[in-house]
């Protein structure tokens, strides 16, 4: 793997069929050229990744989804208009361009617009480099299976750096700012359904258009139990739990005192700050000397349940 300068390079690595660790908003991502099956393949192979687990497909602007995608509902339009470019993944009927080696095998594409300009420019130079304004990047987190996103270029390169070959790529575009994944949206339906909670809100949402309380009949393989794990055992407590523990690493926010003894990673003033500090503090702690990690989920609502939700799966053994 090499590092690459600038957005033209990664642009050009994909476009000659190899993978590039690109930043997001969100976290670092796994990037191939969408079009390119096998590049696409590699994705797998080098994540360690189940074939049945769909990638999401990135591309520049909305009104690209129609290249990807067919039967897209007024309110996914509504959505892709109110929070495009940023953390949200539509699931939409997929177009045959959208091949079984992106879905799955499933009849659904995820698509995303990002907000990172850096990744951005990528995808300019793609279209550019390939003649096709709607070209799209396959990028899952870049991490192997089932372990933590990584939200810097070093823990996405910590991950997968040995697993990539000397022509596969990598771009800094700094720490990534929202910290976790995008939100996952079933459009597929006559309403939308929140498949993984994420960047943008519940409450975002419900601004724009109502939720259905339904359950999806679309499968999300990536949304497992056990997820994001660090190798030492993660245990969430409350703040007076916490006064009753042994000692060791800890992850929560400012208004809980360290106890006597712990050694505190994070200390986060608000949600999404927490949300941004959460995997490298994972990680971390994962590195230091103790033997258990304690986590104080967030309160409330926002991007508080999207931290809660990653933090419950990383606890999960
Ligand atoms: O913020 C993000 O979404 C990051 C950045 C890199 O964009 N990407 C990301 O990708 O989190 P990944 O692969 O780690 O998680 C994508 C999730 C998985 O749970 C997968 O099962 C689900 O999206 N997914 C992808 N395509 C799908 C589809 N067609 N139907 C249902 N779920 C899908
Ligand atoms: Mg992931």
């Amino acid at each position: 793997m090499r590092e690459v300068s600038g957005p033209t390079d990664a642009a050009l690595a994909l476009a000659h069929g190899h993978l590039a660790i690109l930043p997001t908003e969100t976290v670092y991502g796994l990037g191939a050229d969408a079009d390119n099956p096998e590049t696409v393949g590699r994705i797998f192979t080098t994540k360690n990744r189940p074939a049945n687990h769909p990638v999401i497909v990135h591309i520049s602007q909305q009104e690209h989804i129609y290249m990807w995608a067919t039967t897209v509902p007024d309110y996914a339009v509504d959505l892709g208009t109110a929070f495009w470019p940023g953390p949200l993944t539509l699931i939409l009927k997929r177009l045959p361009r959208a091949g079984d080696y992106l879905t799955g095998g499933q009849e659904t594409i995820a698509l995303r617009v990002s907000s990172h300009p850096v990744f951005g420019e990528v995808l300019t130079q793609l279209a550019q480099e390939k003649n096709d304004p709607s070209v799209g990047i396959a990028a899952p987190s870049a991490n192997r299976f089932g372990s933590v996103s990584p939200t810097t270029l070093a823990h996405a390169i910590e991950e997968l750096g040995e697993y990539l070959t000397d022509e596969d790529v990598a771009l800094d575009g700094g720490s990534s700012h929202v910290g976790v994944e995008s939100t996952i949206i079933d459009a597929t339906g006559s309403e939308p359904i929140i498949l993984r909670h994420g960047g943008i809100t519940a409450e975002d949402i419900e601004s724009v258009i109502k939720l259905s309380q339904s359950e999806s009949d679309v499968r999300a393989p990536g949304t497992l139990a056990s997820h994001y794990a660090p190798n030492k055992q993660l245990r969430l407590v409350t703040h007076n739990e916490l006064l009753e523990r042994q000692p060791g690493a800890l992850i929560a926010m400012s208004d809980v005192k360290t106890p006597t003894g712990f050694n505190r990673i994070a200390i986060p003033k608000n949600a999404n700050e927490y949300a941004q500090m959460l995997y490298a503090a994972i990680r971390s702690a994962d590195k230091s000397s103790e033997s258990v990690i304690y986590a104080v989920p967030p309160t409330g609502g926002g991007i508080a349940a999207a931290i809660r939700d990653r933090l419950n799966r990383a606890a999960t053994q």
